[in-house]
């Protein structure tokens, strides 16, 4: 059967006269319906277990924009939480889990067959999605790349660099690989329960893939995100899959050939105009538009999202962001950039 849903269709190669939107981080705090459901959860993790308030705000943007796709809501650090890492958040500062230095601390991390355990209220949220979204949206499910959860298993926090897990993958590579391997095969069983639940499409998030260089780039962003997406098609052969090396710059290259993504989200350090010439050419690309717009506003957002568009109209284009929305964006921003694709 002929596929209806857009973002499906531009995840086959279609191009259409206008293409599908969504964004990254659509359920968050700059919408006031998110915040009120968060502080009824009492904390963004409570949120995130909590299968009938993580299913709300995923459909609060949905009702609110009519986006064509939703998103699961839930955080890549789930996975090192089922791992068995302590995980917190500190307002206004993000994300602190213990940290992994050496061999006997991977050691020390959960069977990975025993991750359904702490991540089965996040299938459940799966589920009510698949039942309660529109017919016309598309659910994508989600997971972090191997590179980026590990940077924050081994560091405990972001860092500007995450030079903590650059010293352990030069100065310990045994224990750097088999935490690269667990967080791989953990990740594998994830996206796939999330098919099984319901999910249309996966995305993977390598937020720190720009921080590597040269072959480093090939074994730590490009190899595990092969593994987990031929892992996933020789189970699930239609289920599409986006990758996201944020920040990759001329690694953006090929790598939807080479790893067997369906899609290529981009950043916004590159413009639309080079990925057409690119990236497009291997299929469909997702994202760019700066986040700093959906802040400022004004004639700017128009005209960079239009010029985005007409960049990657001759191609399959999902629209999007380049990074996730943030908390000071003012929601009407959103309306404007949504109204400016789709009037062409
Ligand atoms: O895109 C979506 O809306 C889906 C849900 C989602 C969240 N985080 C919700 C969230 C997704 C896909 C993520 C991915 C994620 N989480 C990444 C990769 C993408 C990226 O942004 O680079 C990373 C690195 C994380 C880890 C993480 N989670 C950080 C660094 C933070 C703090 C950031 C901040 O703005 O405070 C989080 C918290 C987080 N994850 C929030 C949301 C909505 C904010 C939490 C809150 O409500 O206080």
């Amino acid at each position: 059967m002929a596929q209806q849903k857009t973002i499906l269709k531009a995840l086959a190669g279609e191009t259409q006269d206008v293409p599908p939107i969504w964004m990254m981080r659509q359920a968050g705090r700059y919408l006031p319906e998110y915040r009120a459901t968060r502080a009824q959860a009492g904390d963004f993790l409570s949120l995130c277990y909590n299968p009938e308030l993580a299913a709300e705000v995923t459909l609060q943007p949905i009702r609110r924009y009519g986006f064509d796709a939703s998103i699961l809501f839930a955080d890549i650090l789930l996975i090192p939480q089922a791992l068995g890492a302590d995980l917190w958040f500190v307002t206004g500062e993000g994300p602190r889990l213990s940290t992994i230095t050496s061999m006997e601390g991977v050691d020390a991390l959960r069977p990975v067959d025993e991750i359904d355990a702490t991540l089965s209220p996040i299938y459940e949220t799966v589920k009510i999605l698949a039942s309660e979204l529109p017919k016309e949206t598309t659910l994508i499910g989600f997971a972090g790349a191997p590179w980026t959860v590990a940077t924050y298993m081994i560091a405990g926090r972001g860092t500007p660099d995450q030079g903590p897990a650059h010293l352990l993958k030069n100065e310990n590579p045994a224990a750097f690989d088999a935490l690269m391997a667990k967080i791989t095969a953990a990740t594998i069983e994830y996206l796939a329960a999330q098919i099984e639940a319901g999910a249309e499409v996966v995305k993977l998030f390598d937020s720190w893939a720009g921080s590597l260089k040269g072959t480093d780039f090939q074994r730590y962003a490009l190899q595990p995100a092969k593994e987990i997406i031929t892992a996933l098609k020789a189970r699930y052969p239609h289920t599409p899959v986006i990758a996201f090396p944020r920040e990759a710059g001329a690694g953006y290259i090929g790598f939807s050939n080479a790893t067997g993504a369906d899609c290529l989200a981009i950043d916004n350090s590159i413009s639309a105009e080079w990925a057409a010439e690119n990236l497009q050419i291997d299929g469909c690309v997702q994202g760019n538009l700066a986040s700093k717009h959906m802040v400022t506003g004004g004639e700017k957002l128009v005209s960079e999202t239009k010029r985005i568009c007409a960049a990657l109209k001759n191609g399959p284009h999902i629209f999007n962001l380049g990074h996730g929305i943030t908390p000071d964006a003012d929601p009407d921003n959103v309306q404007r950039m949504i109204d400016a694709v789709r009037e062409g």
